[in-house]
């Protein structure tokens, strides 16, 4: 078994899985990530795969294949999303079908396959990515916010389920973040959401790093089931 802890961040290509990926990297973790398409960047103890979450079979090689080479794993961070703005009456579907997929079933699958890795060694830490979509019931985000309310359900049945096999969950839910998912939602819509936080002021990748990085310290065993929502909404 290395000595090195290892985390497992998905769509670490962009945005705020990046930030968290690079995060680890720094603090000492080897780091494996995903997405559907190639990495756009490389770092020293980075293995990027090329994996959907929302496919079973391509997780669970993707978790084994961690497994196999590392012999542990310490965290997982379900980042992997997507989003979609718009009137629920304009809104198809798929898109629905497509965000559960992604958010709901996509953390589901990750976070499965890697507590059974984790429980080996009875020490683990999983981190789901929210959204303050959910406590502020944003319009225009009603299959969006859908999703996220699950996945924030899932990561306090997670905490109970995975509590006897030392391992924690816990969600963080980001305040609007400048990243490729914003592009093409309208400013006045960014300046809305904004105004309804007690912060009126974008997020940034760090504030998320940050609170990521405190869930995953070794000290923090005793919190779980927690989701912590950002910019005060
Ligand atoms: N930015 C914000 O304002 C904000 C606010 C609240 C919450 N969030 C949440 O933060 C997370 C990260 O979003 P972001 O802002 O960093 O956006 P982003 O830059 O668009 O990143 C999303 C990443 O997820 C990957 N991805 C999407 N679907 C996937 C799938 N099925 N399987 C594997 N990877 C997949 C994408 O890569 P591929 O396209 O290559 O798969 C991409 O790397 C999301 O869960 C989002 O809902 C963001």
């Amino acid at each position: 078994m290395g000595d090195r802890p290892v985390a497992f961040v998905t769509g670490s290509r962009t945005g705020l899985g990046r930030a968290l990926a690079e995060d680890f990297l720094r603090r000492g973790y080897a780091v494996e990530g995903c997405s559907r398409s190639p990495a756009e960047w490389t770092a020293d103890g980075y293995v990027h795969h090329e994996a959907d979450v929302t496919d079973e079979s391509a997780v669970t090689r993707l978790v084994l294949d961690i497994a196999r080479r590392h012999d542990r794993l310490d965290v997982a961070v379900n980042n992997a999303g997507g989003a979609s703005m718009n009137h629920m009456l304009l809104t198809p579907v798929a898109t629905l079908d497509r965000l559960l997929a992604t958010h709901v079933r996509g953390t589901f699958l990750v976070s499965r396959e890697c507590a059974k890795v984790m429980q080996h060694r009875k020490s683990g830490r999983i981190v789901n990515i929210s959204s303050v979509a959910v406590p502020l019931r944003l319009e225009g985000e009603a299959a969006y916010g859908t999703a996220k309310a699950a996945v924030e359900h899932l990561t306090r049945v997670m905490a109970r389920e995975f509590a006897p096999f030392g391992i924690t969950c816990n969600a963080v839910a980001p305040a609007p973040t400048d990243t490729a998912l914003l592009r093409g939602v309208p400013p006045h819509k960014i300046e809305d959401i904004l105004a309804r936080l007690a912060l009126h002021r974008m997020g940034r990748p760090e504030d998320v790093v940050h609170v990521v990085a405190f869930l995953t310290q070794p000290a923090s065993a005793c919190i779980t089931g927690q989701v912590i929502y950002l910019g005060g909404a």
